[in-house]
Order: structure tokens, then sequence, then C-alpha cells
């Protein structure tokens, strides 16, 4: 808050502290943003790219699935772009050049084990919500990682199962609860970079590397973030060719 305050205090300046201040943000509702642009930076792709290893190194038949997909769009183990057409393309956030089952991966890590429990809202006006009076100025909390574990909107919540985003008419599924970036106006602002971020690590980690992971079960545990309850320390064996 110092920091912020001292950036306040030059009207010239150019940070984005004084960009938001111009435009008429309080000094409360800036410390807010950028703590929240840190930690969303730092902690959610990391967490992401985690949970993405560790549920693959458990289905070694996705694993092999997605890397015969990642050795035909990336030949050579130190390809950096996704090739498309027989051009680079350099459009890393363009999710058409990246391989589907990657995507299909990070999708179902999102629904299993998002890094965050859901969206908050404080209600402007009062509401009624499912037969109950909510008075506006309430926290209201989607408890979208609850929804996307129960039978009634996934089909077999609890499996990791990719394939629901590749075949979505073989599964059984109620839209509108799964929304690990949130939504409307205050939806996160850094989805295509987070997808950016973490569609090129895990493509690349899987096309290089057989990744297993020989230890107990991992439980999570919510700090602001799911995190998980212990180290997970993976084996990662060279792909030779
Ligand atoms: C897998 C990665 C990520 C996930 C799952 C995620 C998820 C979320 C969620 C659920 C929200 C709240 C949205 C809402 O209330 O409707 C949010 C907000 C936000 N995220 Fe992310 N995020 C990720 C990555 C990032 C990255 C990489 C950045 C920055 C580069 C970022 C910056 C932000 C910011 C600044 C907000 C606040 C937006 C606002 O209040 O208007 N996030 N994120």
């Amino acid at each position: 808050m110092r920091c912020l305050l001292d950036a306040n205090l030059n009207p010239e300046g150019s940070c984005l502290a004084n960009k938001l201040g111009a435009d008429g943000a309080s000094p409360k509702d800036i410390l807010t943003l950028i703590l929240d642009l840190f930690q969303g930076a730092m902690g959610t792709v990391p967490l992401t790219l985690t949970w993405a290893l560790y549920h693959v190194s458990r289905c070694p038949d996705i694993q092999e699935l997605a890397r015969k997909d990642l050795l035909r769009i990336m030949p050579t183990k130190d390809s950096r772009y996704y090739e498309s057409a027989g051009r680079r393309a350099e459009l890393l956030f363009q999710a058409s050049n990246a391989s589907p089952i990657v995507q299909a991966i990070l999708r179902e890590t999102l629904r299993l084990s998002p890094p965050a429990i859901g969206n908050g809202r404080i209600n402007s006006k009062d509401l009624i919500l499912g037969g109950y009076l909510v008075p506006a100025g309430n926290m209201i909390v989607l408890q979208s990682q609850a929804a996307c574990r129960l039978e009634e909107y996934f089909e077999r919540p609890l499996e990791f199962i990719p394939d629901r985003f590749i075949h979505s008419e073989k599964y059984h599924k109620k839209g509108g609860v799964n929304r690990p970036f949130g939504f409307g106006p205050r939806a996160c602002i850094g989805q295509p970079f987070a997808h950016g971020q973490s569609t090129l690590a895990l493509s690349k980690v899987l096309r290089n590397f057989e990744v297993t992971y020989n230890r107990e079960e991992v439980g999570v545990i919510n700090r602001l973030h799911n995190e998980p309850d212990r180290p997970v320390i993976f084996k990662l064996d060279q792909i030779p060719y």
C-alpha cells in the first residue's frame, strides 16, 4: 500500500497505479487489482500444470495419446512453436495451432482441479435465490469447483476424462457450471495468456518426457488457491527422439 501511495503522489507517472488512479479507481481498488494480477499470474498456471501432470501421470494411455499428437505437431525435441501448414505458427495463443488432446487435458484439469474454488460477487440489489431472500451487500460465492464434481452436471465426475471435451456428445453434461476463469465483466483478464503458457509448457513436457508419479495420493488444500497438500515429485524419462 505504501508503494502504491508513493506512485500515486507522482501525477506525471505512467505506471499502472497512476493510470488506474487517473480513471478514478480508489487506492483500495488499485491495490486489489495489482494483488490479483500478481496472484493470478504467479500462482494459477504453475498449479494448473502440476495438476495436469499429476492426472496424466496416472493415465498413461492419455499421456501416450497426447505424445503421439505432439510428435506430429512438434517434430523435433526443440520445436519452439506449433508448425501449421508447413510454416511457423508464431501465434501461440491461437487454439487452432495446439494439440486438441493437450487442450482437452487442460480443460479437464481445470474442471477437476481448478486453482480457484469459484467466483465471488457482492450483490448490489436484493435477490431471491433458490427461494431465499439475499439482501443487497452480501458476498455470494458460486462454488463451481463443487458443482463440477456432481453427477448431476458431469458423467463420472470424479474421473479424469479429457475425452469428454473431445467427444462431448458421448457424455452426459449440463452446461454453465464449469467456469474456471469466471464470467462477465470481471472474468479473468489473464485467460488468453494463461492458455498460451499452459498449452506450450504442457506440450513441451509431454513431447519430451514420459511423466510418472509413484508416491502417495495427493490431496488438495485451499489457501488462496487450491494447492497440493504435499510436494508432488514426478519422475521424468527423456523421450529418445
Ligand atoms: C489457469 C490460470 C488461471 C485461472 C484458472 C484463473 C482464474 C481466475 C478467476 C476464477 C478469476 C475471478 C473471475 C470472476 O470473478 O469472474 C480471475 C480473475 C483475475 N485473474 Fe485469473 N486465472 C488464471 C490466470 C491468470 C493470469 C496468468 C493472470 C495475469 C496475467 C490473471 C489475472 C487475473 C486478474 C487481474 C483477475 C481479476 C480481474 C478483475 O477483478 O476484473 N489470471 N482469474
